[in-house]
């Protein structure tokens, strides 16, 4: 069965292609490569041995989708994960974020009603409960304004999407990521980054290597176990794992809601200064830190009430912290020998 993935030679999507096949699925990968690198497909398919589809698509060009659509025209569902997702860089050219990031999904979706898709898996984000009042947070806690224009494109898509589904014949599952961490364990695939990091764990093993004097922690004043922030990492191989099962209930039409949003994440909060320890623990590595002022537009605690994704989804993470900062490390370790790679 052949499903759509944009975007999926990123850092989730390319983790997600993998499983994908791993379940028997054939994904046809699009990527527009402004944000990626055209050997994570050969990466991809080191770790599945064999080859795979890929076609590079602006998603922003509406003919090129419909072609992309005439071409293969027995697609049975989109994972779209397709978006720009550098905070900072949306604050100072949000332009470019609304442009693409909405663009994008509704030619996507027009797309799929001109070719009558039904099953849309979406990649959005904690980051639409703000500062949530009860931890952990669950799918019905109240929707914060954005603090970025980053944040709002992922709740205006919501929004269109639930939109759409409930006046056509789309069904969509979004899912909302907590912060996903860490990469393959056969260190082929991670998340590439071209210039600085732009996420807590990329700067902890980046400090590991020496590439950095020290991690700067952002706050060590917040009114938390520790006083410094408190999320919810997840090990992005079970972030993959989850859109296999929102597929599979897509295509067996266990569909109950046209618009069902998840959780994503371990429910468990971790403190900046845990997860030092926790990659201290992992590879025996200290990690020399500082705590700084704190960082604008940065939540003090969430983390996530898994329970909806573990009950109806039947999907639940099987990584640890510890695996993920190994497998973290040893991608690092992977970017180290080929420099080439960022
Ligand atoms: N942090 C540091 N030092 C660093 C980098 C991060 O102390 O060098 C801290 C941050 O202050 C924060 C935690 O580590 O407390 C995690 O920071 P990340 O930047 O890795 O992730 P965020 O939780 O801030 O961002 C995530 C997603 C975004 C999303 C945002 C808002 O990555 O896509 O949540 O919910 F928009």
């Amino acid at each position: 069965m052949k499903i759509l993935v944009t975007g999926g030679l990123g850092y989730i999507g390319s983790h997600t292609v993998v499983e994908l096949i791993n379940a028997g699925f054939t994904p046809i990968v699009i990527d527009n490569l402004s944000e990626s690198e055209i050997e994570v497909k050969e990466r991809i398919e080191k770790i599945v041995g064999k080859p795979i589809i890929f076609e590079q698509v602006e998603m922003c060009n509406k003919n090129e989708m419909i072609q992309l659509f005439e071409k293969y025209p027995d697609i049975k569902g989109v994972i779209h994960f397709a978006a720009y997702l550098i905070v900072n860089e949306s604050v100072t050219n949000p332009l470019k974020y609304y442009h693409n990031n909405i663009i994008s999904t509704l030619n996507l979706l027009e797309v799929m009603l001109q070719f009558k898709i039904k099953p849309l898996v979406f990649s959005s984000s904690c980051t639409v409960y703000g500062n949530p009042e009860d931890l952990p947070v669950n799918e019905h806690a109240p929707i914060q304004p954005a603090v970025s224009p980053y944040g709002n494109t992922k709740k205006m898509c919501e929004d269109i999407l639930k939109d759409t589904a409930l006046a056509n014949d789309i069904e969509v599952i979004s899912l909302r990521y907590f912060n996903p961490i860490g990469a393959h364990e056969s260190s082929i695939i991670g998340e590439f980054q071209d210039g600085p990091p732009h996420h807590l764990v990329p700067y902890i093993t980046e400090t590991a290597r020496g590439l950095r004097n020290e991690l700067r922690i952002f706050g060590g004043d917040w009114n938390t176990k520790d006083g410094t922030c408190v999320r919810d990492y997840i090990h992005v191989v079970d972030v993959a794992k989850a859109h296999i099962s929102a597929v599979d209930r897509m295509i067996n039409n266990k569909i109950s809601e046209k618009f069902e949003v998840y959780n994503l994440g371990m429910g468990v909060g971790v403190s900046v200064l845990e997860m030092v320890n926790a990659f201290e623990e992992a590879t025996g590595i200290k990690i020399k830190y500082n705590i700084t002022a704190r960082r604008e537009g940065d939540v003090e605690a969430v983390y996530a009430d898994t329970t909806k994704a573990n009950q109806i989804l039947n999907w639940k993470t099987e990584k640890t912290l510890t695996d993920a900062m190994r497998d973290a490390w040893n991608w690092e370790k992977e970017l180290m020998n080929n420099s080439n790679l960022i």
